[in-house]
């Protein structure tokens, strides 16, 4: 089946789509992004993400391309037209085609912000092996520009940090600066400490993710300990154990840093009550 596509107002076989080579975020990576996981068919924390583009938008002085209700419609009609039912739903806005290449931001009124929008199909989403196992990690300097909390499809550094992590035979990488982690490529870190769930703190240094909200109100309810502050990579190393979340990877295990063994080597009971609850109260809460 061919998969069909969203660009500016129109649903297109993918070959069919079509952006301008002057468009902004080709030439200049001025556009943003948003990764929605679908389980049963359904988005998951659609709202967190559509808050979050709204904000990063914001914060980069884009024009909005169209409302929060239109977006979900896009989402949904994509989502049915391509028959997912584990997956994920990209979406990216950019500032627009002026029609050549200049620094200078083109006027918002005769540039309109571009929209793509296209689903990856990704059956056994939830069951994945790689949680069952945990993942390998390894870390390396975060050279990324400092403000991370805008999600730009600037992505090359993070990119090269996976090359790196696979070059090494891992699965990822944790990345660190003055001393402490910030977040991995793609996704935010966290260790655990006793009963204490421990990840960094809010700030522009790092992305504020969606999952990371859910996971953190899930842990609190449950009545678990959480501790936002910056923890170091042998902190990490020492830790009883170690996790990752994002929205197309839910709560994953981290059971390797940097070729030492965390906690015992397999996906720890923290970790994976998280991931339980997280799974089970977003396929509840899921539009
Ligand atoms: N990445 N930190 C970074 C640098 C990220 O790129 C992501 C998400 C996260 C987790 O955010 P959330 O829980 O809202 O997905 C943290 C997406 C999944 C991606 O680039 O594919």
């Amino acid at each position: 089946m061919t998969r069909t596509v969203y660009v500016n107002g129109e649903y297109l076989p993918e070959h069919e789509a079509k952006i301008s080579i002057f468009d902004r975020a080709f030439l200049m990576a001025d556009g943003v992004y948003e990764v929605t996981s679908v389980l049963d068919g359904k988005l998951i924390d659609f709202d967190g993400h559509a808050v979050r583009l709204e904000r990063s938008l914001k914060e980069l002085d884009m024009p909005t391309p169209c409302s929060k209700d239109e977006l979900l419609e896009i989402h949904r009609e994509l989502v049915r037209i391509n028959g997912i039912e584990e997956g994920l739903v990209y979406l990216q806005v950019t500032r627009g085609a002026p029609g050549d290449r200049d620094f200078v931001f083109p006027d918002p009124e005769t540039t309109e912000p571009t929209l793509v929008l296209f689903t990856q199909n990704k059956p056994g989403l939830a069951d994945s092996p790689a949680a069952k196992e945990g993942i390998k990690v390894i870390s390396i300097e975060d050279v990324r520009w400092g403000r991370r909390d805008i999600k730009t499809v600037q992505l090359l550094y993070p990119s090269m940090g996976k090359m790196m992590a696979k070059k090494a035979g891992a699965d990822d990488a944790w990345m660190v600066e003055d001393g402490f982690v910030t977040e991995g490529t793609s996704n935010n870190a966290y260790i655990v400490k006793g009963s204490k769930i421990i990840t960094r703190a809010l700030s522009n240094d790092i992305l504020h993710g969606i999952t990371r909200a859910a996971v953190l109100r899930f842990a609190r309810e449950a009545q678990m300990q959480v501790e936002e502050r910056s923890f170091t990579i042998d902190e990490a190393k020492e830790a009883d154990e170690a996790f990752v979340t994002s929205a197309s990877a839910f709560v994953m295990p981290v059971v390797e840093l940097d070729s030492v063994t965390v906690g015992t080597g397999t996906p720890g009971p923290v970790a994976q009550r998280l991931r339980e609850i997280y799974l089970e109260e977003s396929r509840k809460a899921a539009i």
